[in-house]
């Protein structure tokens, strides 16, 4: 029985890229763009772009307006508290670098940041980098058989120096959801910081970070259908009290002097220079069209297409797959064959699918691994995508075998 993508005609590129003889299976790195994104982003750009928060006249209103209605509606989504607690970056990337030099001043000597084996880069090196700045001890939290972090490692790692706990909602290797109640309950006990690395969790299915109990949580807007170059850091306001500011520049000032200024408070104060202005408003957009989509047949429409693509995969003989992915993305590898070989049969073969090591090198080494391929689903791909993408695969196997 196909699996048929009601919503795979809002998203033009789709179609533009299967012309181009390109099926795309790397959502999980990036993915294509609704039409009413592309529509936002004409739209504010043909009727005059301007300035936000700065300027009085008309057209720098009217981008205010659209800007701080977008900061709204991803509070809404997030099922924050309030707009204040949305603050804009310029990825998940740059969030989890703000956290790291915003909190900074809050460590001393001896004091312990959590992190998990499954980290991608992201959430590893700002900490790493801020342990050896600090002279803190990353403690790194082991998985399990599954590819989860493992509870009850965590429960004797997490202890009274622990200062800070910063994981990952969802795998962007092994494809599987993280035990985050319980990592951020045992965080909490001891007094801990909790940020929560949503870059790939916010894609599927909506998520309360009220009901999750973190203090910060980050996602790329790119990876949830927006545009790129912005990101979103969701700070409770306590958690906002602790952060320092970190980069200077425009509209951030309260007053200032040669030799001195102050600072505004959260968000302006965290958003130095020219945000992203069309980025937030598309995003608004993006989210907007979201929102009218039948949510459960979106999940169930996700579920199918992954059960069809690890079934596949694991019908094959030299197949063997990383961790137990539940959803979105399966990595593999194929016994005797370098991934690199494999990825470049199949890019020939217009399947683009992501190979290296995902931005997770400590994990993939700790696998045994320098690569792996990944293959990740976005709600427009179609069961006509996985077939075309077995074919090469199996066409791939045989000329390497
Ligand atoms: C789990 C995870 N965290 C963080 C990031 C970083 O996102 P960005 O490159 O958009 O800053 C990614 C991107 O792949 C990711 O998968």
């Amino acid at each position: 029985m196909p699996l048929i993508s009601p919503w795979r005609a809002d998203f033009p590129a789709i179609d533009a890229l299967l012309r181009q003889g390109q099926t795309y299976l790397d959502s999980a790195a990036t993915t294509q763009k609704p039409q009413a994104l592309l529509d936002a982003l004409t739209r504010y750009y043909a009727t005059g772009a301007a300035n936000v928060h700065r300027a009085q006249h008309l057209p720098g209103a009217h981008a205010t307006q659209a800007f701080e209605a977008s900061r709204q509606k991803i509070a809404h989504w997030l099922n924050a508290d309030a707009g204040g607690q949305i603050i804009f970056t310029h990825g998940a990337t740059s969030a989890l670098n703000l956290l790291a030099y915003g909190l900074e001043p809050r460590f001393a000597a001896g004091d312990e940041i959590a992190i998990s084996a499954l980290e991608h880069h992201a959430n590893l090196l700002p900490w790493q980098q801020l342990a050896q700045r600090r002279g803190l001890k990353l403690v790194v939290l082991p998985l399990d058989g599954h590819g989860l972090i493992d509870l009850d490692a965590a429960a004797t790692l997490i202890g009274p120096r622990t200062r800070l706990l910063a994981v990952s909602q969802f795998s962007n290797v092994l494809g599987a959801w993280q035990p985050l109640q319980r990592l951020l309950a045992l965080a909490r006990g001891q007094g801990a910081l909790t940020v929560v690395d949503g870059a790939q969790g916010v894609v599927h299915g909506r998520h309360d970070v009220q009901a999750l109990g973190c203090d910060f949580y980050v996602f790329s807007s790119h990876k949830l259908y927006g545009p790129e170059g912005l990101g979103i850091l969701y700070a409770r306001n306590w958690a906002l009290e602790q952060l320092a500011h970190w980069q200077f520049g425009g509209e951030m000032v309260l007053d200032a002097d040669y030799h001195q200024a102050q600072f505004r408070a959260a968000p302006l104060g965290f958003e130095a220079g020219t945000p992203p202005i069309a980025s937030v408003i598309g995003l608004g957009a993006t989210l907007d069209y979201l929102d009218s989509l039948d949510n459960q047949a979106l999940a169930e429409h996700e579920a199918r297409l992954h059960k069809r693509l690890l079934e596949g995969l694991q019908q094959r003989e030299r197949i063997r797959i990383l961790g137990a992915p539940e959803l979105a993305l399966v990595s593999f590898v194929a016994e005797g064959i370098h991934s690199a070989d494999l990825a470049h049969l199949l890019t020939e073969q217009g399947i683009a699918v992501r190979a290296g090591h995902h931005c997770a090198m400590p994990l993939l080494k700790s696998l045994g691994l320098s690569g792996a391929i990944r293959v990740s689903l976005g709600l427009y791909n179609d069961s006509d995508d996985l077939l075309r993408f077995f074919a090469a695969l199996d066409q791939a196997l045989e000329l390497l075998a």
